[in-house]
């Protein structure tokens, strides 16, 4: 490619969920893009993270359906679970998607660099000895499973969500190491394949950013499908055994397992990029950034889980649109965090919008703030799913919804509409005039804002 052409509006630094949907907003605004992937376009979330363990939870739950079937008077027999028939497909659903996104990226004509880029000046991107240059640059290089010192992850007795999605054989007995986001995950899909799983938690609940109710309604739940639950337990140390691994806490108590997969967090891949070099301002590995995602050298912007925060697909999606609409001029209002949507794809699922309870009375004061909890019990069609679980919706007693919390199958669906009530700043009454389809899930959302607007329907007062 001649020099000329190595000049863009807009280089982008990392083809994961916030860096390409910044280089497809942003083409579509009419910038030309180089978009710089030393993997596969699509990143982490679409190769290795979302979509792969949401076809495995899924494959898990249809494995449930047949084991028990015969509550809904269907008698049959789960024979067995085929790992490589699960891995295929995961595995196609990936590749379907992949190539989908490959040629929607064609379509728009961004140029994809292949090869690893460096930041070789403010303006500069540098692959293989190649400079491309951009009028702005946007940082999106991703995140990395983080680990414990002294803690090595060796891919095949102790291992890393990546390792964990593409086992071969599925594990007699797992340990698992951090009953956050990912931890709960796979703790849930391998007890539904047919696995015995124990979680490690060293603080005193699972999904320990939700709101208290969420972390409750799950921990019991996991508990009532077999799954061990150690919270306010610290992990000491691992050995590996002839059968697998012995993994000591610091209690003093051991747990033996086959394998040990070590979900305690993802940390920024900052590091080795030329970041630093380039004098942008960085705070434990995360790019330090304005409210517009501006990195404190100008030019420069930063996406996704390089932007400290929570790390999740659909907020690098929507910092990827944010940056492409501000460097083209239309001004676009600030990302409000709290506004994102968050979903554990546990069986039963947790989502929520908006602050917990505790949050929500932190910034409010306790007598400002109000909630109300609907019980899916008096849901028709939870009953028919036969889930249990609730909807619990925080208010500002003389103002809108602050938050919105669910638990039970299928939930995370739910969060659609309940992100709308929280970001259009909606009062419970706006809600409870809205009419919800029977029998549907939704209702349970319907309930809850009519229990707040002093209106309970199905509910005893
Ligand atoms: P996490 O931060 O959600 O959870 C890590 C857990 O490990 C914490 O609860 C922590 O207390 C625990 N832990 C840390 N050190 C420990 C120790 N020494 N002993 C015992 N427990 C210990 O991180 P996770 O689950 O690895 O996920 C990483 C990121 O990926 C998260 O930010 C998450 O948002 C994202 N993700 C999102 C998903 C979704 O939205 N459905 C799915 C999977 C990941």
């Amino acid at each position: 490619m001649p020099e000329t052409e190595r000049k863009f509006d807009l280089v982008v630094l990392g083809g994961g969920s916030g860096g390409y949907a910044c280089a497809l907003r942003a083409s579509q605004l009419g910038l030309s893009v180089a978009l710089v992937e030393e993997d596969k376009v699509g990143g982490t979330c679409l190769h290795r993270g979302c979509i792969p363990t949401k076809a495995l939870l899924h494959a898990g739950e249809v494995a449930d359906a047949v084991r028990h079937s015969a509550a809904y008077g269907i008698n049959s027999t789960l024979d067995s679970v085929d790992l490589a028939g699960v891995n295929s497909y995961k595995d196609d659903v990936v590749r379907r998607l992949y190539k989908g996104l490959q040629g929607l990226i064609k379509s728009r004509g961004i140029t994809v660099v292949e090869g690893r880029g460096t930041l070789v000046s403010p303006d500069t991107v540098e692959v293989q000895g190649t400079p491309y240059q951009g009028n702005h640059v946007v940082l999106a290089s991703g995140s990395y499973t983080k680990s414990l010192p002294d803690l090595a992850i060796d891919g095949e007795r102790v291992l890393s969500s990546w390792e964990a999605m593409q086992l071969e054989q599925l594990p007699r007995h797992a340990i698992v190491l951090g009953g956050g986001v990912i931890g709960v995950e796979f703790a849930s899909a391998w007890r539904s394949l047919g696995a015995e799983v124990t979680i490690i938690e060293a603080l005193p609940r699972l999904v320990a950013s939700e709101d208290a109710a969420c972390s409750k309604a799950l921990e019991r739940a996991f508990r009532k499908r077999g799954i061990g639950v150690l919270a306010n337990t610290s992990f000491r140390s691992v050995e590996k055994t002839e059968a697998g691994v012995r993994v000591s806490v610091t209690s003093g108590d051991t747990y033996d397992g086959d394998l040990l997969l070590v979900a305690v967090g993802r940390g920024p891949n900052t590091a080795d990029l030329g970041y630093e070099a380039q004098a942008i301002e960085m705070d434990r590995g995360f790019v330090v950034t304005n409210n517009r995602l501006e990195a404190s050298v100008p030019g420069v912007h930063a996406v996704g889980d390089i932007v400290a925060g929570m790390q999740l697909a659909h907020r690098g999606f929507q910092h990827g649109i944010f940056v492409a609409e501000d460097i083209a001029g239309l001004r676009p209002t600030p990302i409000n965090e709290d506004g994102i949507p968050r979903v554990t794809y546990s069986d039963p699922e947790v989502a929520s919008v908006g602050l917990s309870d505790e949050r929500a009375r932190q910034r409010h004061g306790d007598d400002a703030v109000e909630s109300v909890t609907y019980d899916l019990g008096g849901n028709g069609k939870s009953q028919i799913l036969r889930t249990q679980g609730f909807v619990k919706v925080v208010r500002h007693r003389d103002g809108p919804v602050l938050g919105i919390h669910l638990a039970g199958a299928r939930v995370g669906e739910l969060i659609g509409e309940a992100q709308l009530i929280y970001n259009w700043e909606a009062f419970p009454e706006d809600v409870a005039s809205l009419v919800h389809m029977h029998p549907t899930q939704t209702e349970a959302l319907g309930e809850a804002h009519l229990a707040l607007a002093g209106k309970p329907l199905h509910a005893h007062s």
